[in-house]
């Protein structure tokens, strides 16, 4: 059977944040049953395709905010998924929260149903900064909730930082870090703001209301956090991922490795038999017409032999393991290096790449300006 990572997306917040673009809207309890009556319709919608056929190996709440439905509500969901096909029993159980919404009671009842990885939105540790992005916990709040899910249990957690936002500093980032390590934390997604269309930052940042850090200031505060982490074993892994070794993300790691996964809820993306499709972003369009011929998925990409093949090198590259040449000649049957003779020749010899008997990476110039390397290759 082949391995398939399933990706649920929770499309509630509390109050939406200052940068975020992710789709949510703000939870009520009417629109959690209806969402969580159309998602295990969705999930039975799947069941042609996925039982016999697939092995569920990774799964991932994400949003939104998970944590803030019923935890009762997310056992539904998994017993919806166990209904149409086979959950590995070794599997990456993961679950977005944001700390304000993680009681210690709710922690057990994660923990009862399976999930075994959270990744914490902590963002930073500076409650001025806090408050500007609109986050709804100070940094006590947040640490503390690392605190409650370490003593119910949890070893495998992820904090989520945010770097590049104005008026941060590198000794700001320096200090989270460091706070967040000492905590035993063991994964930490770090994230360069990036001012997103129609969000109220961007608005303030295009009336000149905020000035973003210039890019010098924004590579500082990026190095200061990955001394740190380096410094304390955790271990650069792709671009934005630092872990400490085995820690690594399992499902994310999907998305990098090119593999197979489906996406349940609105605007959850999909990659599936070569093809890239997504939900629309409407929670009451989903609710009202998941079972009807209404619901239509949206194609983003059907992939042929050269869109994989370069898809897969701009994938792989984000890894600091790289791309193994064997593993790819296999996969495409193709010599990669007389395909890519030039570009690799080029970007060798300005230090941007290195090739290591089997594995081709960026080096750290590379990783600066990897949209750049990996242009090379279309
Ligand atoms: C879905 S949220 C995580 C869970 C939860 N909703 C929370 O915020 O606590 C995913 C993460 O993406 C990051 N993120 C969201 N918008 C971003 C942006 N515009 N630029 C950089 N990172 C962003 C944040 O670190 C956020 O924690
Ligand atoms: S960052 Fe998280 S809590 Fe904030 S709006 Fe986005 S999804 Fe919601």
């Amino acid at each position: 059977m082949k391995k398939l990572g399933i990706y649920i997306h929770i499309p509630f917040c509390k109050q939406k944040c200052n940068y975020c673009d992710f789709y949510s809207i703000k939870w009520d309890d009417e629109s959690e049953n209806k969402y969580i009556e159309a998602v295990i319709s969705e999930i039975n919608s799947y069941k042609d395709k996925l039982c016999g056929n697939y092995i569920v190996d990774t799964l991932f709440f994400g949003g939104g905010t998970p944590t803030i439905i019923k935890p009762e509500n997310l056992g539904k969901i998994v017993d919806s998924l166990r209904g149409v096909i086979e959950i590995d029993k070794c599997s990456e159980i993961s679950m977005e929260a944001n700390p304000n919404t993680l009681t210690s009671e709710n922690l057990r009842k994660y923990k009862n149903i399976g999930i075994n990885r959270l990744s914490i939105g902590i963002q930073s540790l500076n409650d001025e900064i806090l408050k500007k992005i609109g986050r709804i916990h100070n940094s006590t709040e947040a640490l503390e909730a690392i605190d409650r899910a370490k003593n119910i249990g949890f070893e495998n957690i992820n904090a989520d930082i945010m770097f590049n936002i104005p008026g941060q500093t590198g000794y700001d980032i320096d200090e989270a870090v460091t706070k967040i390590i000492e905590k035993g934390v063991k994964h930490i997604s770090f994230y360069s703001l990036k001012l997103e269309k129609g969000t109220p930052m961007y608005s303030l940042e295009k009336n000149k209301k905020i000035i973003m850090p210039d890019e010098e200031i924004e590579r500082e505060m990026y190095y200061a956090g990955r001394n740190v982490m380096e410094k304390n074993n955790l271990f650069q892994y792709e671009i934005s991922n630092f872990a400490v070794k085995g820690f690594e993300c399992r499902h994310n790691l999907k998305y990098w490795n090119q593999d197979e996964y489906i996406g349940l809820g609105p605007s959850a993306h999909s990659f599936m038999d070569n093809i890239r499709y997504s939900n629309p972003s409407d929670l009451k369009f989903y609710c009202d017409n998941i079972n009807t011929s209404k619901f239509e998925r949206i194609i983003h990409e059907q992939l042929e032999k050269n869109d994989l093949m370069f898809e897969y090198i701009m994938l792989r590259l984000r890894l600091t393991e790289g791309l193994s040449i064997n593993e790819f000649n296999n996969k495409f049957s193709q010599d990669f290096k007389e395909v890519y003779k030039m570009q690799i020749n080029f970007l060798v010899k300005n230090d941007l790449l290195e090739i290591n008997s089997d594995f081709i990476r960026l080096t750290n110039k590379g990783m600066d300006i990897s949209n750049y390397v990996i242009e090379e290759f279309m």
